[in-house]
């Protein structure tokens, strides 16, 4: 049965997608099935894995999986061992359709069920085959990101050394509390990973601190730094990525936390 993983902090910024594509990469790359999950309308992930514009999967995406209950319908095959439900900017549609039954494509009647458990419910469908399920989530507390939190074992906090991602800190972690308490997968924080860090600057510090200070347990011991080969995996992608290297080198470090941490319990 696949451990499912949601990367979420409601700031933008924070490295949520470049994290969840750096992640399913080095999971596929270690023999293990891996299903990547855009739940972001701005389609980053997508277009980070898929290498095509997001507008591609008009009306073969992750919103239509999720309207139609199908989801090996809309799964598209990236590479060998990895897989993607992609998003584009029609996912904006998701609240409109669960509580109006509108969709872009006309009407249709109104969700019924439960409206934060609409991709747990259709992932079961795929569970079993896989070894990952990866979400990438938006920069919001919104229905996207609460059916990704309830779908999830594990979370990983993304964490940029900053104020105002410092601010978001305490909502967001009562949204993974009430997904515990609502869901069904009893949905935990596996870690606060530490992004963006910026070394020439002392509030970036600080902020690095503080919160490891406040999330002693949570936070993983490594940092992921600014680097320019990490910002450019989203031009470069991963083939032919001349400095692939030096941009997944901090990467694997945090990689093998993750793993002994969503493997150890
Ligand atoms: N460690 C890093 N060093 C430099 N740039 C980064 C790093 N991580 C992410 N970026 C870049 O910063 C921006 C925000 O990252 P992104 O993954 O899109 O964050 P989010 O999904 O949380 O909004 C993107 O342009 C991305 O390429
Ligand atoms: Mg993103």
């Amino acid at each position: 049965m696949a451990i499912t993983i949601t990367m979420g902090i409601q700031k933008g910024g924070c490295g949520k997608s470049t994290t969840t594509g750096i992640l399913s990469y080095l999971l596929k790359e270690d023999g293990y099935r891996v299903l990547a999950v855009d739940m972001d309308s701005q389609g980053n992930l997508t277009e980070f894995l898929s290498e095509q514009p997001s507008n591609e999967f008009m009306g073969r995406s992750i919103l239509e999986a999720m309207q139609q209950n199908d989801v090996e319908k809309y799964i598209v095959p990236i590479t060998n061992h990895l897989d993607l439900l992609p998003a584009n900017n029609f996912l904006a549609t998701f609240p409109r359709w669960i509580y109006t039954g509108k969709t872009y494509q006309g009407d249709t009647l109104p969700f019924k069920g439960n409206p934060s458990l609409i991709l747990d419910q259709i992932l079961d469908q795929v569970r079993d085959q896989y070894d990952f399920i990866l979400i990438d989530t938006p920069p919001s507390l919104s229905e996207q990101t609460t059916n990704a939190l309830c779908a999830s074992e594990h979370v990983v906090v993304m964490f940029e050394c900053s104020s105002w991602c410092y601010s978001a800190i305490p909502n967001f972690m009562d949204s993974v509390e009430g997904a515990r308490n609502f869901g069904h997968r009893d949905t935990q924080v596996v870690g606060i990973l530490r992004t963006m860090n910026d070394v020439r600057r002392s509030d970036s510090k600080a902020f690095k601190e503080m919160i490891e200070e406040d999330y002693p347990n949570e936070v993983f011991q490594t940092t992921i730094t600014r680097k320019a080969p990490v910002g450019r995996l989203a031009l470069y992608g991963f083939n032919g990525n001349p400095e692939l290297k030096q941009a997944l080198d901090q990467y694997n470090r945090f990689y093998k936390e993750l793993i002994e941490r969503v493997q150890g319990e």
